[in-house]
């Protein structure tokens, strides 16, 4: 008995002193650090047997939430202009900036370069090792697993869900959204009811027709038709969950206005993200972050059989399922990937979350699936320069001009990407101003986030913005007061542009400075219009789809803008439908 109670005593003494070591070894810079004294371990890992956080580190910042408020009530606090508690991120966890037992890092700065400050905040740490597999692995069983939380993964799993499937999104970063989170100028989608209420005449044909001439006719003609036929029904779908798309604008390569964004020209992709995450969050599904899908599991003859992940603080562990859905993006952020299939753009900046690395396309091609236009890489005209924020084409659309250094427009500024950003790259400086004025300002409202960012020169006239950037006064007055002529005439002689929405007349004017960044890989697995996941021989891999940045085929050689947001949430839903086909044995 005296023994046992040895034991016990000895069992208590090296539990603290492991805590205490935790305390003081691991809590430089982290919330360790900055709670010490004030809150125990058990607050965030609970005081049950096993010392556990769940991967997603809901419970930890449940904690957080419960003492400081939610993230809108922080943001309501704050006096800055730029705070990332009122970030277009949204509703995320405190814990993707403000880390347990490592140095805090604001996650913004994966792509801006604020000067901001957080508490206890150091370097971004080094990306910690997964917990290690004790003992058996763990196994685990759904209908559909969804690699990847962008627009596209959460559409897969909300149709999923609603056709009657247990879905779980298994999603590597700290935080929901990917890439979509951060698209700016809108959905292309033809013959919508908010295309009638404004008298656009559209069609699927012509989206289909614009798709492949902006593609190089490289497209898949299949696929190109499935984006176009089924792009009023997608915005219907998003409107039905609570989004709204009802401003239609234009942007390049496009024949008509047929970009759909939020009333007022707000950007498309935080709002649709937001509205799925609530739509995922209502019908309960089950979301992992910081969990990395390591592999697809097969069975002996070559059906897909579910998937590793990798959790950040439960190891691996096996999720047993029919069908698995590959939406986790492409690889702009990877810049060796980049610099391997295009060596020219080695360098370049990337308008991408830090996510985008092409893990994805990996998981497939390691089970024997197929690739397409993989060096098919487009670098979108105007990123802001010396930094990763891409300002939208929309700007464009709704009437700004690109400008030299020697105050001259040089381009069709509707032009498709890839012609606007050749056109840029052989410029002085390899870079170009896109010029505006207070009317275009006015149209909108994404631009108001350009000067909280700090990125707009300005001039009360247009002698005064000529100063500002430089460049010489007489040819920047020439140079809008003959574009303002071609917008009276309707008629565009020298660059043939095809829509001038509003002359340039109306003070203040304004002026950014942008550079071509690395914005999109067109290529991807290769897919059917089911989305089935093809094999190297051409057959559909049984169980594997895929939908979104991570497929090769929709675009050709260069995407329209617009089609991007548009073929997530198309080919999310046709996955999301094949999924459950798949589970329930329909063929
Ligand atoms: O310029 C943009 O707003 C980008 C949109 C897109 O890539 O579709």
């Amino acid at each position: 008995m005296r023994r046992f109670r040895l034991g016990l005593l000895m069992a208590a003494v090296l539990m603290v002193m492991s805590a205490t070591a935790l305390w003081a070894a691991e809590g430089k810079g982290s919330l360790v650090e900055l709670h010490k004294g004030k809150a125990k371990c058990a607050d965030c890992h609970g005081s049950g047997k096993k010392i556990a956080v769940d991967d997603s580190e809901a419970s930890v910042n449940k904690g957080c939430i419960g003492c400081h408020g939610t993230l809108e009530e922080m943001g309501k606090h704050s006096k800055e202009e730029v705070n990332p508690h009122r970030s277009h991120l949204g509703e995320i966890n405190c814990t993707a900036c403000h880390h347990g037992h490592t140095a805090s890092y604001v996650y913004c700065l994966n792509c801006h370069s604020f000067d901001m400050k957080i508490p206890a905040g150091g370097a971004k740490a080094a990306e910690k090792a997964p917990a290690k597999q004790k003992g058996k692995m763990r196994t685990e069983k759904a209908d559909v697993v969804v690699i990847g939380a962008g627009a596209a993964g959460f559409t897969t799993a909300i149709t999923a869900h609603d056709a009657g499937a247990k879905v779980v999104i298994i999603e590597k970063q700290p935080i929901t959204g990917g890439n979509s989170m951060l698209a700016a100028g809108g959905m292309n989608a033809a013959e919508t009811v908010f295309q009638k209420k404004k008298g656009i005449k559209d069609s699927v044909e012509l989206m289909y027709k614009d798709t492949m001439v902006g593609g190089g006719e490289l497209n898949d003609p299949a696929l190109a038709m499935i984006l176009a036929k089924n792009s009023a029904s997608s915005v219907d779908w998003l409107t039905s969950l609570g989004a709204d798309l009802s401003d239609v604008g234009r942007m390049g390569g496009a024949s008509v206005d047929r970009t759909h964004r939020p009333k007022g020209g707000s950007a498309v992709g935080a709002h649709i993200i937001n509205v799925l995450r609530k739509n995922a969050a209502d019908r309960k599904i089950d979301i992992r972050m910081n969990s990395k899908v390591v592999k697809i599991v097969e069975d002996a003859k070559g059906n897909v059989t579910g998937v590793v992940v990798e959790g950040k603080h439960s190891g691996p562990y096996t999720i047993n399922a029919k069908a698995v859905v590959i939406t986790a993006g492409g690889f702009s952020a990877n810049p060796e990937r980049v610099a391997y299939y295009r060596p020219e753009y080695k360098g370049m900046t990337t308008s991408n979350q830090p996510g985008a690395t092409g893990d994805g396309i990996d998981l497939g091609t390691a089970v024997g699936a197929d690739v397409k236009d993989m060096k098919e890489i487009q670098i979108h005209p105007t990123v802001a320069a010396g930094s990763r924020i891409l300002i939208t084409e929309a700007v464009r659309g709704n009437g700004a001009i690109l400008v030299n250094q020697e105050g001259k427009r040089f381009v069709n500024e509707l032009t498709t990407r890839d012609k606007a950003s050749a056109a840029i790259l052989a410029q002085t400086g390899k870079s170009a101003y896109l010029v505006f004025d207070e009317g275009v300002r006015q149209s909108l409202k994404q631009i108001d986030g350009y000067f909280h960012l700090d990125l707009v020169q300005q001039g009360a006239t247009v002698r005064g913005l000529a100063a500002a950037l430089k460049v010489p006064a007489d040819a920047l007055e020439a140079t809008i007061a003959n574009y303002n002529k071609a917008v009276e005439t309707k008629t565009d002689a020298e660059f043939k542009r095809p829509d001038m929405p509003r002359p340039l007349k109306t003070p203040k004017y304004y002026a950014i400075a942008v550079k071509p960044g690395v914005h999109y890989t067109m290529g991807g697995l290769k897919i059917t219009t089911e989305s089935e996941v093809v094999a190297k021989d051409g057959k559909p891999i049984p169980g594997l789809f895929a939908a979104g940045e991570g497929t090769g085929g929709v675009h050709g050689k260069n995407r329209l803008g617009g089609n991007s947001i548009s073929q997530t949430v198309t080919f999310g839903r046709i996955a999301g439908a094949s999924a459950v086909k798949c589970v329930k044995g329909v063929k």
